[in-house]
């Protein structure tokens, strides 16, 4: 069996890359550790930048997006028992789309099967041979008889436990981590949103997040101790610690009720350079994690997409090999600001065990001066929005 590219990895860096390949008659086969129910299961993120959204348009998908993703033109953040406001409009001139990660996926996913494009799901043991000669292939069992796939290259794009990164021997990669001594309980409720933005709330008591997912679909997340279960927090405590962290006029107009999703997440920094090796090309969580403030994951995910999608093109429709040849240094200069976008907004919004009075002043500073400057409001929204390709 033989494709241009093995994408390893379903989810939507996978997916995604896959839609672009073939709307470019460049032939991919997906395999995909989990079900397809499962991989849609999975409750992520949910702020999409308009560079997402235009590779959706290039990939023939972005039709329910448009018609129910919900423009968001600036956020809010809740400091000091008040709300400021953030015009992510005014200053860029660009909007962010509120759209869940479980319907990108869908969307990808019924593409595919519409196009009738291989993918393969419940596959184990995959393993990539020869990335760093001229006849790579990758074989994997799946209903417990082995197979394998020969290619030109391989996307690994399944995520920061996948089997892509770790081909790459260690002497050929460096790694830069930085781990958070707090995690996100996040909560979904089938409620109407706080606000029709989104709250980014600095308390006493820890950050806290409300967004949404629709008119009548709430998602809300507080900072909380990594030894915590979800399990240890009824809905009943959740909206009240809730409650404590958002300033007044918000806590005061929250909507509660029965919470239809419950998930702890750890928050990390992660790179791994360089993105490629050889044929193997590193791409989304496989190559980069950030933590969650500032809804950086599945966009710098999408930038590597882009990335990637223009390298292959033009090696195939052109016969040149300079954006592959680039891919790595090109998605690693735009990862590195997202990386410190997110790391610098969390460090704005979270209590940190360790935090002395002195930090706490210069943090209460550092969001008074983005409550009051407008260089540092426009700088704040230009990352947020997403920085260009
Ligand atoms: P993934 O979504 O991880 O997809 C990788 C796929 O590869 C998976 O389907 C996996 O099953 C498959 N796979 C793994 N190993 C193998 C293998 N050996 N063989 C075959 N397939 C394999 N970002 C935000 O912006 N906001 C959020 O609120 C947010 N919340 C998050 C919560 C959690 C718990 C996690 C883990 C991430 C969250 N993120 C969030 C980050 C965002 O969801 C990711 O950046 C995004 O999913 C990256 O997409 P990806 O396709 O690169 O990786
Ligand atoms: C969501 C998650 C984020 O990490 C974020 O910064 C904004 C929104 C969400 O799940 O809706």
């Amino acid at each position: 069996m033989r494709h241009q590219i093995v994408i390893i990895g379903g989810g939507p860096s996978g997916l995604l890359l896959g839609q672009l390949l073939h709307r470019r008659g460049i032939d991919a086969v997906v395999l995909e550790r989990k079900t397809r129910d499962y991989v849609l299961g999975r409750v992520r993120a949910g702020v999409l930048e308009t560079g997402l959204v235009g590779l959706m348009e290039e990939a023939g998908v972005a039709d329910r997006l448009h018609a129910e993703g919900l423009i968001h033109d600036g956020t809010q953040i809740g400091f000091d028992g008040e709300l400021f406001h953030i015009d992510f409009k005014a200053l860029t001139g660009t909007p962010v789309i509120v759209y869940g990660q479980t319907e990108v996926t869908r969307d990808l996913y019924d593409a595919r099967e519409a196009a009738s494009l291989r993918t393969e799901f419940d596959v184990d043991h995959v393993v990539i041979h020869d990335a760093d000669g001229d006849k790579p292939c990758v074989t994997y069992q799946q209903d417990g008889a082995e197979h394998r796939i020969d290619c030109d290259f391989i996307a690994g794009c399944d995520g920061f436990h996948g089997v892509s990164r770790q081909t790459i021997p260690l002497g050929a990669r460096q790694e830069y981590e930085k781990t958070y001594p707090f995690g996100w309980l996040g909560v979904l409720s089938r409620t109407p949103p706080v606000h029709h933005e989104l709250i980014y709330a600095n308390s006493p008591r820890g950050f806290a997040l409300c967004s949404m997912r629709n008119e009548n679909l709430s998602r809300y997340y507080i900072q909380c101790a990594l030894s915590d279960h979800p399990e240890d927090w009824t809905d009943t405590a959740f909206w009240a610690e809730l409650k404590r962290r958002i300033p007044a006029e918000a806590a005061d107009s929250l909507v509660t009720g029965p919470t239809i999703e419950k998930s702890i997440a750890p928050l990390r920094s992660f790179v791994t350079e360089p993105m490629r090796w050889g044929r193997l090309f590193l791409c989304g969580d496989a190559a980069h994690i950030v933590p969650p403030t500032g809804a950086k994951g599945l966009n710098t995910a999408a930038s590597d997409v882009h990335y990637l999608y223009n390298a292959l093109r033009q090696f195939y429709e052109e016969s040149d090999s300079e954006g592959i040849d680039r891919y790595s240094e090109r998605a690693l200069l735009r990862v590195w600001k997202a990386e410190r976008f997110s790391w610098w907004f969390s460090s704005l919004l979270h209590r940190y065990p360790h935090q002395d009075p002195f930090d706490l002043k210069m943090q209460q500073a550092d969001i008074a001066f983005l409550r009051d400057n407008d260089a540092q409001q426009r700088a704040f929204a230009e990352n947020y929005v997403g920085l260009p390709y």
